[in-house]
């Protein structure tokens, strides 16, 4: 099998694993991590670590084996891909070795290890797919004129909107819980006004910008990879809201203001 075929058919597994991710979360069973975690399911989901060192294993693969992958590459220092390898690392950076120690997490939180080892997993073939691309000459890889195509340009328009909005939705959960708190209060504000879940709707614009200034299969399948997982969830923690508080805003949507 040459190296081509090898990331075609990895490809095309992402994108049949989407459907069947957004299938199993939409409609027979919840990731059992934060407010989802309620020990059900405990036997099949087995043992747990805790949750802070569970989100360093599950995103680090996304950092350091992107930039390992990238760098095997012939036009790893080429501008465009330089560029481009820049802005997925200050994201992955900051979720893999900041964001977990920014959460506000209950006492003995834990993290089924199902979750980060299949993440690992999941997170190294996205990983390669969409480092391979920028850098591999053995799979065409030639961005040499793409710093004047404006699809890059867009493309970093929409990722950096999708950073400011993820980066300030999470800040603004961590700033819910004050020192000692664990519960959960409704969150009011800004995007929190129309919609639950803002910081999913951060994180699924970052990788459609990324898509779009990457120009790319694997860009494509990273947003149906990451919208399988977050409209799931997103969908399930506003059914929660709505359960836990009755005072839970009637107008708010669940993930696109106003539709969905
Ligand atoms: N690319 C992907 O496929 C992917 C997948 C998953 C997550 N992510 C990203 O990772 C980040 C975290 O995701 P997540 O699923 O953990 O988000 P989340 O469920 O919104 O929780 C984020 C943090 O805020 C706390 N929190 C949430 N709602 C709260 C409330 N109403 N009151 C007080 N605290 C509250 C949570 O505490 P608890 O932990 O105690 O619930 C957790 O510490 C997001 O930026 C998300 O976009 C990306």
């Amino acid at each position: 099998m040459t190296i081509t075929t090898f990331y075609h058919d990895l490809l095309l597994a992402f994108a049949l694993m989407s459907v069947a991710v957004f299938v199993v979360l939409q409609w027979i069973i919840k990731a059992a991590y934060g407010r989802h975690n309620d020990g059900n399911l405990a036997w099949w989901w087995g043992p747990s670590i805790p949750t802070r060192w569970s989100w360093v294993v599950m995103e680090a693969p996304s950092s350091i084996g992107f930039a390992v992958i990238f760098f095997m590459g012939a036009q790893a220092l080429s501008a465009a891909p330089l560029l481009l390898f820049t802005i997925w690392q200050v994201h992955y950076f900051h979720r893999s070795f900041i964001y977990p120690f920014k959460r506000k997490l209950k006492p003995g939180d834990t993290t089924p290890l199902l979750i980060p080892a299949l993440a690992v997993i999941t997170n190294l073939g996205i990983a390669f797919l969409n480092a391979a691309i920028l850098s591999w000459s053995e799979l065409g890889a030639d961005y040499s004129h793409w710093l004047s195509d404006p699809r890059l340009w867009l493309g970093l328009a929409i990722f950096g909107l999708g950073f400011l909005v993820n980066r300030h939705a999470d800040a603004m959960l961590a700033a819910l819980r004050k020192p000692g708190e664990s519960g959960y209060k409704i969150p009011r504000g800004w995007l929190y006004e129309y919609i639950s879940c803002p910081n999913y709707l951060g994180e699924i614009l970052i990788w459609t910008g990324w898509a779009v200034a990457s120009w790319s299969e694997a860009g494509a399948v990273f947003v149906l990879w990451t919208t399988a997982n977050l409209l799931p969830r997103a969908l399930s923690n506003h059914r929660w809201y709505r359960d836990t508080f009755e005072d839970y805003p009637t107008t708010r949507k669940a993930l696109i203001p106003g539709v969905l």
